[in-house]
């Protein structure tokens, strides 16, 4: 009998190990971190105004990392909250809460190093090595330029501080360990000559995909946020009514592709006209979509962002937020116009 329960015993170990290296041993080792350095960056004035520039209009750091005022139209936050940190809105995964990211010591970043501000934004892990679930799109801010990472850093140093203390993140099982094998350490910190980018593309890439992150929220996921293959930019991600726009009913990111049943009437100046004014069609979009902060990018900026969408595949994808929501085949949520869609 004791023989066939320590066979037992050891057929479990074996799966459980088996399961473990399959997923990672970050698992059970915790995530991969590599040492902070004492690297710290000079404070300049160049550098704070980009790093405003980008933090405020592009990165939208504080769309999510302040709570949300539900009576302001264009979705702004609550007054003398900036950057004090908020529960997102996604039970479904947990609690995850996008922590305090002002400069008080005892509840936000004040008492962390510039290394370890920037190893979180980059690599993935907080101070004291834990990982980050990514959410906080630290895969796309690892390829930020050096300069632009250090113009982030510069500028969340002369935030306010606010003292506002916030539960961390709480997955639910199993992402609480498969968020450890997540983050993944950068091999150097050498610094880089800084990039050219020669064309409009290329430099609208830089914005959309390292900065902005369009496609996190309008490129449409399975159930465990791995992205569905062939469908970037093409709407239908899911978002609960936080602002009181639909009834109190979930509404979707919209397709942003060339296709017919995306924004193929746009032109650049609809473009920019529709991030300025938050209007599409005449229609306020919902302030989820963050057009109150890219409002303020430059027109290059703006135009360099439509040339890189422009360059991206179509995809039909019909999504709508003013038309009764039905299963869609396609991305298998239920939204606006789903039925006209057609599983490939
Ligand atoms: C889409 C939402 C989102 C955006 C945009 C975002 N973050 Fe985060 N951030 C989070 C969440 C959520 C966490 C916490 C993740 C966790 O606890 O697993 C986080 C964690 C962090 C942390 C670690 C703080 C701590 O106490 O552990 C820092 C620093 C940070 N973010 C800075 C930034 C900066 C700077 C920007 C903009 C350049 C930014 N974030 C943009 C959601 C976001
Ligand atoms: C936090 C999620 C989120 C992010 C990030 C985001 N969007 Fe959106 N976007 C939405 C949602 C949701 C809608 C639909 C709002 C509505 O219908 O009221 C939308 C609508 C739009 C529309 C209007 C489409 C139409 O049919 O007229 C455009 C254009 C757009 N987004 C472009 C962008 C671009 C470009 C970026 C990146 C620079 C971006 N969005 C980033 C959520 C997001």
């Amino acid at each position: 009998m004791k023989k066939v329960l320590l066979g037992v015993l050891i057929l479990l170990l074996l799966v459980v190990i088996g399961g473990i290296s399959m997923v990672g041993w970050q698992v059970v080792l915790g995530p991969k971190a590599r040492a902070v350095t004492n690297r710290t960056f000079e404070r300049t004035e160049a550098r704070r105004a980009r790093g405003e520039y980008l933090v405020e209009n592009v990165a939208t750091c504080f769309h999510c990392h302040s709570e949300p005022d539900p009576a302001d139209p264009s979705g702004g936050i609550k007054a003398g909250m900036k950057g004090a940190g908020w529960e997102l809105p996604i039970p479904e995964l947990g609690h995850v809460v996008a922590p305090n990211i002002t400069q008080d010591v005892e509840t936000g970043i004040g008492g962390w190093t510039d290394d370890e501000i920037a190893r979180a934004i980059q690599e993935g892990v907080n101070k004291s090595g834990a990982a980050l679930f990514p959410v906080m799109p630290y895969l796309n801010f690892r390829d930020l330029d050096d300069e632009d990472l250090a113009s982030i850093v510069v500028y969340l140093r002369t935030i306010p501080a606010v003292k506002h203390q916030l539960a961390r993140t709480q997955l639910i099982f199993p992402l609480s360990l498969l968020v450890k094998t997540m983050p993944v350490p950068l091999a150097s910190h050498d610094p880089k000559p800084a990039p050219v980018r020669a064309t409009a593309v290329d430099r609208g890439e830089y914005l959309v995909k390292k900065l902005a992150d369009c496609s996190g929220c309008h490129s449409p996921a399975d159930d465990q946020g791995q992205p569905l293959p062939g469908m970037a930019f093409s709407g239908g991600g899911e978002f609960p009514d936080i602002f009181n726009r639909h009834e109190g009913k979930p509404f979707h990111s919209l397709n942003i592709t060339t296709d017919p049943s995306g924004i193929a009437h746009y032109d650049e100046a609809l473009f920019v006209q529709t991030i300025r004014t938050g209007l599409a069609g005449g229609r306020a979009l919902n302030p989820v979509m963050p057009y109150s902060y890219y409002r303020r990018m430059t027109d290059d900026d703006l135009k360099d962002v439509f040339a890189f969408l422009q360059a991206q595949p179509k995809v039909q994808h019909r999504v709508s937020n003013t038309d009764p929501a039905t299963p869609c085949p396609l991305c298998k949520k239920t939204h606006g116009l789903g039925e006209l869609n057609k599983a490939k």
